[in-house]
Order: C-alpha cells, then sequence, then structure tokens
C-alpha cells in the first residue's frame, strides 16, 4: 500500500483499483435485503450501478454544456462563447479566460430542475426506483427549490479542484440537516467525462462502518473537513471509472477525487438519493 501522510498524497499517491463492487440486482444493493441508510452496499458500502447508455450520456453532455454556456452568460457575451465553442473534456483550455471560480460556485454547479426531470427519465433511474422505492427523490440540503443534480469539473493538474478526503455524511451533520424522520440517504456519483484510474473518484471501501473522526477546517469562508486519523490506516482504492457508469455508495463512506494526471477534463454528476427505510429496520434501531 502506498504511504498516505498528507491529503496530496491521498489524492495522487498510486492506490489500489477498486475490486469486487459489480453492479447487483437493485433488491440485493441493501444488507440482508433490509432498506436501511446504514445497510446501504453491504460489507464494501458501496456498489457500482448499472450504466447509462451511450445515447444518455450524450445527452448529459449536451445538457450540461447548455448548463455552463447559460451561466456563463451571466457574466458576458465573449465568455459564453468561450464555453459553447470548447468540447466539456477540454474546457481546461479556455477555462484561465473566465472565472472559472463563478461559474462554477455551488449556485454554478446545480443542474436546473428542467435537466433533472430529463436525467430522472433515463435507463438508470428505473433500478433507482426499483431499489429506492417509486416514492424516492433527489435531496435538496441546501434549500434550492428542487431535487438537485451538481456537477464537479476536474481540471488536468489543479490541486484546488479536487476536495479533501470526507464522508456526505459529515456535510448533514456539521450543517445540522437531517433527513425526514424514517428516511434515508444514498450517494451516487458518476463520470461523464472520465479517464479511469487518471481521475476517477477514490473511495475506502468498509469505511462506512468504522466511524473515524473528522476536524471542521475554516478555509476563507469556506469551511472543509480533515480526517482526524491516521492516513495510512485507510484502505484506499480507486474507482477505474467508465464514462456513463455510476457508482452509488453509503452516506458514511469515506471518498475523494483523484488529482486529474489525464490530458482532458474529468465531469462528473452526483446525486443523493432520498427514501424511505424500511419500518422493521426503524423500530430494531
Ligand atoms: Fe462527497
Amino acid at each position: 500500500m502506498p504511504d498516505l501522510k498528507t491529503m496530496d498524497d491521498v489524492v495522487s499517491a498510486d492506490v489500489p483499483v477498486l475490486e469486487g463492487a459489480e453492479a447487483v440486482a437493485p433488491d440485493a444493493l441493501f444488507a440482508d435485503g433490509v432498506r436501511d441508510e446504514n445497510a446501504f452496499g453491504g460489507a464494501l458500502g458501496l456498489r457500482k450501478g448499472p450504466a447509462f447508455t451511450d445515447s444518455e450520456r450524450d445527452r448529459m453532455k449536451e445538457m450540461i454544456k447548455a448548463h455552463l454556456v447559460d451561466t456563463a452568460k451571466g457574466f458576458s457575451a465573449d465568455a459564453a462563447a468561450e464555453v459553447r465553442a470548447v468540447d466539456l473534456e477540454l474546457y481546461h483550455e479556455i477555462s484561465d479566460r473566465l472565472d472559472h471560480r463563478q461559474l462554477l460556485s455551488k449556485k454554478g454547479r446545480i443542474m436546473t430542475d428542467e435537466a433533472v426531470q430529463e436525467m430522472k427519465g433515463m435507463s438508470f433511474f428505473d433500478y433507482a426506483r426499483k431499489a429506492f422505492g417509486a416514492d424516492h427523490y433527489l435531496s435538496d440540503e441546501e434549500g434550492i427549490g428542487h431535487e438537485q443534480v451538481c456537477l464537479r469539473v476536474v481540471r488536468p493538474n489543479v490541486r484546488e479542484d479536487v476536495g479533501s478526503l470526507h464522508a456526505d455524511h459529515w456535510f448533514w451533520e456539521h450543517y445540522d440537516w437531517a433527513p425526514p424522520p424514517g428516511e434515508g440517504r444514498t450517494k451516487m456519483w458518476m463520470g461523464v467525462c472520465v479517464d479511469g484510474v487518471q481521475n476517477g473518484l477514490r473511495l475506502a471501501p468498509g469505511s462506512h462502518r468504522e466511524n473515524r473522526p473528522y476536524r471542521v477546517v475554516r478555509d476563507g469562508h469556506k469551511i472543509a473537513f480533515a480526517p482526524d486519523f491516521d492516513l495510512n490506516t485507510l484502505d484506499l482504492r480507486v474507482f477505474d471509472a467508465k464514462p456513463g457508469e455510476p457508482i452509488l455508495f453509503n452516506y458514511r463512506t469515506l471518498h475523494v477525487g483523484t488529482f486529474n494526471t489525464a490530458p482532458t477534463t474529468r465531469v462528473s454528476v452526483e446525486i443523493t438519493f432520498m427514501y424511505k427505510e424500511d419500518q422493521q429496520a426503524r423500530s430494531a434501531a
């Protein structure tokens, strides 16, 4: 295993490829078949999902491009023209000529309701309906006013585009967001433009059951989380991500992006599924 001393090591050291997470039938996603947040993904705490079709992924690329062009229009016609003229994978070639931070601010990274509803018509969501129930929905923890699909854009060789190791649960805990009583959460990440181990997501299988400590760190007016444990005790793996192939993971699974060593920009989407947990699990808890 690599020597992980710093967060730079965590995002860039060579780590083994994630194995054993092949997609399963939707009713096998939860340990013992009990739909409960903590049981998601069994011992690994994660599972690949069925891939989006090529035409679905192409459509998502179009929608993401249109979204970035629309956001850029809010700054200037020149910025919008720059974004319109470049392939999504080559966004890094023009990003210095834009206000990248503003274009991809938290608000700029949230797809419109219209785009979200169109994505929900794609085949992956048939699987999601079987896994999470027909009444599942996508979270809106920031209170935007509609279900959220969030974008991530990671340019080649830009450290600041990759965050810090965390569990999504930490954000909810810190901000005092809570799921409605009896509801659970599961995350989905999917690379729309992604190049395997060179910029795929890194995850620690089994970490959802370890309850590892963290510290809250202030970074200007942003907050970030810092793992408060020896990083070398972590069994970190890299998801050899193929475009359009989603991975679903437990809300307590530790994960982080990969420092992008590919020649192309990584563009990914993230979703939090919200669903009714089984009564039986709640009464036993
Ligand atoms: Fe996350």
